[in-house]
């Protein structure tokens, strides 16, 4: 999945207008998509990562020396009022248990004038890297939760989440992110590594039920194939 993470991360970082000089932090950064993005713009020793996975943020410390890495959750950021010029969360607000708060969090770590900005895939229009799973396994289970009702996951939840947390001159847009796919295995094999939630609903189904799923999606997906996405995006002012 990180082609995806990467083709977004350029497009966040030029919503966020990131530029040499300022002082940004990556909220939830997983491996290190967007953090990469943002060592490139403003230089490692100006970028901050944070993120609750201690594997993650080890990972994140590997892939970007000199960034200031720390383990911690979006609704309890370890960093004084106006540290940052920027704020961004990528993928990240529908796994906040208080989105909100996160986004407060992450203005309060931001200085006045400075920018907020957040991206959640497109679930409710289906049209993110994970809907051809969670359709096949809803012809299996009618009832599986599928993320359609993800926080900032549909047109202007994001707006509605930013202005609830106090932000200003909000700007809300979406992000298309297109993959090419070589093979049906290609963007099978990260579902198999039990890594959230279609990795985790995939690994507590039986082997047969797993291989009904596989084959649903393999249906839906000859090869090669492109999976045409995009993210609901949003960006306010502190
Ligand atoms: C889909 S990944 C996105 C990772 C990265 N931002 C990217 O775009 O590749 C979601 C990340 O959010 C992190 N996360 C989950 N709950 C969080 C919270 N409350 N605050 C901050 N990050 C959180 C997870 O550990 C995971 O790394």
């Amino acid at each position: 999945m990180g082609r995806y993470s990467s083709q977004l991360a350029a497009q966040m970082a030029d919503l966020a207008g990131i530029e040499r000089g300022q002082h940004v932090i990556d909220v939830g950064c997983g491996p290190g998509a967007l953090a990469t993005e943002l060592v490139q713009r403003v230089g490692a020793e100006a970028v901050a990562a944070v993120d609750p996975s201690e594997s993650f943020a080890e990972a994140v410390a590997l892939r970007c020396p000199g960034v200031d890495v720390r383990l911690a959750s979006a609704e309890d950021l370890p960093f004084a009022m106006d540290t940052f010029d920027a704020a961004l969360a990528q993928l990240v607000v529908h796994f906040m248990d208080d989105p909100v708060r996160g986004l407060g969090e992450m203005a309060r770590v931001t200085r006045t004038n400075g920018v907020v900005a957040a991206c959640v895939w497109d679930n409710a229009g289906e049209r993110t890297p994970l809907a051809p799973f969670w359709r096949a396994a809803r012809e299996l289970d009618p009832q599986v939760e599928d993320g359609s009702g993800y926080a900032g996951g549909r047109e202007g939840h994001l707006r509605e989440l930013f202005t609830e947390a106090g932000l200003r001159e909000i700007e809300d847009t979406s992000l298309p992110v297109h993959v090419q796919h070589a093979s049906f295995e290609e963007w099978w094999e990260p579902f198999t590594l039990g890594v959230g939630p279609a990795g985790v609903y995939l690994a507590g189904l039986e082997r047969e039920r797993q291989e009904q799923l596989r084959e649903l999606c393999r249906e839906q997906l000859p090869a090669p194939f492109t999976l045409e996405t995009r993210a609901w995006a949003a960006r306010g002012i502190v």
